[in-house]
């Protein structure tokens, strides 16, 4: 690897299979920079369970599912390097680090954590859970990365972990990397039901995963323009959410379904059948390289290697934080 090059951070929490709008909102941009930048993405185990402590046996499967989903979608092993949250200790020292001066009002106030407490029912809010975006921002700078794609709804997660690595760097010596965020153009992708945000716990998605009759079936089921009852009555494409997905996946053909719609020229049927048509072409290159990860053995060795990889960066951070704030005292590991 090129230690040049700047670096990218981003991740995951194993909580179930990546759908399009994972991939429309950030996954795709993972792809796109991936031989630019030398690239982590962290499969977020400990994150994941702020919100499912209890339901802990779900991320042994998710583990294996989730890179399955990176390396179908188009992450390639030789550019990126997938790592386990779990699997670096220095994650929580730093995190720790930083909770020394993070303000529980300023977590409280995060308009994420708002919404995912609501989410959740949380309404007596636990540490772990509250203390998450401390962790992440801990993700980030042990890896000094310098970008980090992610889906609209954490930008205010990078925002505290721009404001707590400006801090450290203050307080103790300047070693820790500020990053930016970049988010994609498709920041919020509506699910099936043309109301909610494409969500696993909403059920309104198309997963990466999904084959050509599940698409199809489900391009069927979308909610579309109510106005259109008969396949001749003049359309309203603003209000459909199947015209919302061929706004993002079908520019070529806009103008001519726009007007074929409000026309009345064409009906649902067939304007769902070309849409699905090309969901399909897009998650056909998918399937084809997630028939090459198959085994599941062969998505543990990536994963071994990249987690092994990564644990060497983290614990080159640790130190430099840790003599930063004058508490590697009398070298001890060296000693031995
Ligand atoms: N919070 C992110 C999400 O729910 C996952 C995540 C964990 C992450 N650590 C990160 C994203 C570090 C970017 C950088 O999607």
């Amino acid at each position: 690897m090129n230690e040049q090059r700047k670096r990218i951070l981003t991740g995951d929490r194993p909580t179930g299979k990546l759908h399009l709008g994972h991939y429309l909102g950030s996954l795709q941009t993972r792809i796109n920079l991936q031989y630019e930048y030398d690239s982590y993405i962290l499969i977020a185990d400990v994150q994941a369970l702020t919100t499912h402590w209890e339901n802990e046996e779900i991320l042994a499967e998710n583990v294996v599912n989730i890179a399955a989903d990176y390396l179908s979608a188009g992450l390639d092993p030789e550019a990126c390097t997938i790592v386990i949250q779990s699997m670096l200790p220095e994650i929580h020292e730093l995190a720790t680090y930083f909770a020394l001066y993070t303000s529980v009002n300023v977590l409280r106030h995060n308009p994420t954590i708002k919404t995912e407490a609501l989410q959740h029912n949380f309404t007596d809010m636990t540490y772990g859970f509250l203390g998450y975006p401390v962790s992440q921002a801990a993700d980030i700078s042990i890896f000094k990365a310098h970008l980090v794609p992610v889906g609209e709804d954490q930008i205010p997660h990078i925002e505290l972990a721009r404001k707590l690595i400006r801090r450290f760097n203050e307080l103790y010596k300047p070693v820790l990397v500020e990053p930016q965020a970049i988010t994609s153009s498709v920041t919020r992708l509506v699910g099936l039901d043309g109301k909610n945000k494409m969500s696993k716990s909403l059920n309104n998605c198309i997963y990466l995963a999904d084959d050509r009759a599940a698409v199809l079936s489900k391009v069927k089921s979308a909610v579309t323009d109510p106005a259109r009852i008969r396949k001749n009555d003049p359309g309203h494409p603003e209000v459909c959410t199947v015209f919302a997905y061929h706004k993002i996946l079908n520019p070529g053909e806009l103008a001519e379904i726009t007007a074929e719609c409000q026309q009345g020229n064409i009906g649902c049927v067939q304007c769902k059948n070309n849409l699905a048509g090309k969901i399909n072409l897009l998650l056909e290159p998918m399937h084809e390289r997630r028939n090459k990860y198959k085994n599941p053995d062969l998505i543990l060795d990536i994963i071994a290697e990249g987690t092994k990889k990564a644990r060497k960066v983290a614990q080159e951070t640790m130190e430099e934080v840790r003599s930063a704030m004058s508490i590697n005292y009398f070298d001890i590991y060296k000693r031995q």
